[in-house]
């Protein structure tokens, strides 16, 4: 039986004023749930967010992590950085950091290593764009992406990893996929990790993410391999967050 998490990635918004708002009422209801909760603030928020949420249960988790462990790297933070400021998860290659900031799958993989190296739970983001999909390429972008990590670190590494499969389209778009289409692709997931090790398989949570809502999280949370989401947008409003987060009950 897979525990249900779901996570709040916070991406590049906030302030110290609305965080202690948003962190404060999630830490007040955070009793009430049976899944695992996580947020992952921007970096500079990760003190105030040890402190707020200090014995409420939620873990804090970072959005990125460079793959080096020290050195002269302007404007980068390792693992241990994060691990000093209390983050046990990390978010590798997010769709974001893979379009936005080139992030291909061969550095997504050396921050997958990194993160578990310093002792982190790395979150392994994997998704398609639109025309991928369109293309007919869902699969093969997806087995490509989880491939790049599997075969760097071999499948030992995924063992209570976690993986978020978010389509590209379905992010901040407000068009969700069916839970059918998140379905068949977290099935697919499972599969291909279980053709490596059908235990790790069995154990892994595989979040969905991609304009998650109150309103749809309870059938996508529904389907036999969505063991929970990585929230976006929806985990900036506390009364949204903590629906979804009920809804994973
Ligand atoms: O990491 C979260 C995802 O990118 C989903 O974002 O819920 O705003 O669509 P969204």
């Amino acid at each position: 039986m897979r525990r249900k998490l779901v996570a709040g990635n916070w991406k590049m918004h906030g302030s110290l004023s609305r965080n202690g708002e948003l962190l404060g009422q999630l830490a007040a209801h955070a009793g009430e749930m049976a899944c695992e909760m996580l947020v992952c603030p921007p970096f500079p928020y990760l003190a105030q967010a040890q402190l707020l949420l200090a014995g409420s249960g939620i873990g804090l988790g970072a959005q990125n992590l460079s793959e080096h462990p020290v050195g002269a790297f302007t404007g980068e933070v390792s693992a241990d950085m994060l691990a000093d400021f209390g983050c046990r998860h990390v978010l590798v290659g997010h769709s974001e950091r893979r379009s936005l900031f080139a992030e291909s799958d061969v550095l997504v993989a050396a921050k997958f290593e990194a993160a578990r190296r310093a002792g982190l739970v790395p979150v392994l983001c994997v998704g398609e764009t639109l025309a991928e999909r369109e293309a007919g390429l869902t699969g093969e972008v997806v087995s490509r992406q989880l491939l790049a990590v599997l075969q760097r670190t071999g499948v030992a590494a995924m063992r209570d990893a976690l993986v978020a499969y978010e389509p590209v389209w379905a992010i901040g778009t407000g068009r969700t996929a069916t839970p059918a289409q998140a379905q068949e692709v977290h099935a697919a997931i499972r599969s291909l990790v279980a053709g490596y090790d059908a235990d790790v398989a069995g154990g892994l949570r595989i979040l969905y993410g991609g304009s998650v809502k109150p309103q749809n999280a309870l059938e996508l949370f529904g389907q036999p391999d969505i063991d929970g989401g990585l929230i976006g947008g929806a985990a900036l409003v506390a009364e949204d967050f903590l629906a979804i987060c009920r809804a994973a009950n």
